[in-house]
């Protein structure tokens, strides 16, 4: 069910500052931020040979990422994307087995436009999984 890794997140207090550290002490290629309010997030992308590292600065109120900061000021791993061919399948297959989907249950359309599903990371070893459909 599961193919490659569409990214890796990191939640930062200061977007700017972690875009600019990763564009100019790592070296490396960085998208421009977009603002994602169904989501709570703002987001840069950085662009790597095998895969993406996704930025993540809380916006509005309600951010999911807020309480996370919280608990890490400075910033952490936020969770990791995989992605799915059909996530509407991956879903009841999911559910069948037990697993929580975070929400409504239904996918959002994420960050590339695409449908994505979080799920609950006490199902998955403290880990929080996003799910792409690519
Ligand atoms: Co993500």
């Amino acid at each position: 069910m599961l193919g490659r890794v569409n990214h890796i997140a990191i939640a930062v207090p200061d977007l700017a500052t972690a875009a600019g550290s990763y564009r100019d002490v790592l070296g490396a290629t960085v998208t421009a931020p977009q603002a994602l309010p169904e989501h709570g997030v703002t987001v840069v992308f950085v662009e790597l040979p095998n895969t993406k590292v996704e930025l993540l600065e809380p916006l509005g109120e309600a951010s999911p990422i807020a309480s996370f900061l919280e608990k890490s000021p400075s910033g952490g791993m936020h969770h990791v994307c995989y992605e799915v061919e059909d996530i509407l399948a991956a879903r009841d297959r999911l559910v069948e087995g037990g697993a929580r989907i975070l929400g409504d249950g239904n996918p959002k359309i994420g960050a590339h436009g695409k449908p994505v599903l979080f799920l609950h990371p006490k199902d998955f070893f403290g880990t929080l999984i996003e799910l792409e459909q690519v």
